[in-house]
């Protein structure tokens, strides 16, 4: 079997890649390790830069994003007890994000590319890149107990944060920059009316909370926890009595419970491997960095890489030009660090730390207080949670 371009993972990062290739009439095969109901079962973030969606709507696949997507002019930060409203559209000259799960993006995609009949390979274990250093690259996986191989051009290693494809690149060619923060999320899906038409980021001395939704009748909550809490602790009457704790009382009151239909914890990282080509090899998306989701920045920085590396991959093709291919690393890296530095910023303002001296209690304070008062730190705030440009 041969390609032009083999792209490991079937994550937001691979299959927008692939529609934007196939876009560019570049040839590309799909190989995923889990199946596609596996793959769509996982709860992820939901908020869409402007950007994202462009480039969605680049890749055909803009139609029910822009029927059931929701736009959000704006979000809440709270801060003991007080809220303060950042005006997106207003601080940005114009600007919103939209509200549409993860997990829709990627059945969107899906359902794109089964369409168009490219190639997608479900269930592929055992996945190994070979000669990236070389011309001729390739590709082989086990599926059903039957070895495989996919000769290529270039090899996108899409395959996420736990992926062979970085797990793949000699130690010595690679760096890697890494803060694990001692907490985790505790998320909870459930149907019932979100209680703030509005994100609410919320700062409070029990710890942070979040409440986003899917849809104006599936809500979507998060509470702070302990890096090693077990999920288990956790009823959802536990669950909802803690968030409420941590909201202001207007919209702690607006609450509606109901039980949780997903519940889990996930950790909090910022994590950056440079450089992001190997030769033949790339990496995108989640393999190549990690953003807390305090900024809401994870997928969209996933679109970013794709975009980059489709304009790059379609130059090859196109013009016989390598040119991108060159920049590549250094074109997204640049982009990254930007969105790393929003989401570590809002992470250290949100959280509450065990380890923050009374001095850094302090600062982080001050630090809310000057956000409250002052229009350019909220034009800050509000031009990175919009999306940088491309
Ligand atoms: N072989 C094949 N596929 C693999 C392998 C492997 N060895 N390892 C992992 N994968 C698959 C995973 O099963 C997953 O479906 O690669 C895919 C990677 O997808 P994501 O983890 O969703 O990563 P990415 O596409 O980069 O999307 C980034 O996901 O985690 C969120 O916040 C993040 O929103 C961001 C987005
Ligand atoms: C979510 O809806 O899951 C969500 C929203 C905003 C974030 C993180 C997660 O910053």
């Amino acid at each position: 079997m041969r390609t032009e371009v083999a792209i490991i993972g079937a994550g937001p990062a691979g299959l927008l890649l692939g529609a934007l290739l196939a876009r560019a009439g570049v040839e590309t095969v799909i190989l995923e390790r889990k199946s596609r109901d596996y793959v769509l079962g996982r709860i992820r973030a939901g908020v869409l830069e402007q950007g994202t969606v462009d480039l969605l709507a680049r890749a055909g696949v803009e139609a029910r994003l822009r029927r059931e997507g929701l736009v959000h002019e704006g979000f809440f930060m709270g801060f003991a007890n007080r809220r303060l409203r950042i005006d997106l559209t207003e601080l940005t000259g114009g600007r919103h994000v939209t509200v549409y799960g993860q997990t829709e993006v990627t059945r969107d995609l899906m359902d794109s590319r089964d369409a168009a009949g490219l190639t997608t390979i479900y269930e592929a274990e055992d996945v190994a890149i070979h000669d990236f250093d070389r011309d001729t690259p390739c590709v082989t996986w086990v599926k059903d107990g039957v070895h495989h191989r996919l000769d290529c051009d270039f090899i996108a290693g899409c395959d996420g944060f736990h992926g062979v494809c970085r797990a793949s690149v000699p130690s010595g060619a690679i760096q890697l920059f890494e803060k694990v923060y001692p907490f985790g999320w505790l998320g909870v899906l459930a149907d019932v009316p979100p209680c703030s038409h509005e994100l609410i980021y919320a700062n409070h001395a029990r710890g942070f909370a979040l409440c986003s939704m899917r849809s104006p009748t599936r809500s979507r909550y998060y509470v702070q926890v302990p890096a090693d809490e077990d999920v288990g602790a956790w009823s959802d009457q536990r669950f909802w009595d803690e968030l409420r704790l941590r909201l202001d009382p207007e919209a702690a009151d607006r609450v509606v419970t109901g039980p949780s239909i997903e519940k889990s914890i996930a950790p909090l990282r910022s994590f950056v491997a440079e450089p992001l080509r190997f030769g033949r090899l790339f990496l995108a998306g989640d393999a190549a960095h990690i953003v807390p989701p305090t900024g809401a920045k994870g997928l969209n920085l996933a679109a970013g890489d794709a975009y980059y590396l489709s304009e790059a991959l379609a130059e090859h093709y196109r013009e016989r030009s390598d040119a991108g291919i060159r920049a590549y690393s250094e074109r997204a890296l640049a982009r990254i660090w930007k969105s790393e530095r929003f989401s570590w910023s809002l992470t250290m303002l949100l959280h509450r730390f065990d380890t923050m001296s009374p001095f850094e209690q302090r600062m982080q304070e001050a630090d809310f207080r000057y956000v409250e008062s002052s229009r350019a730190a909220q034009t800050a705030i509000a031009e990175n949670y919009v999306g940088l440009p491309l």
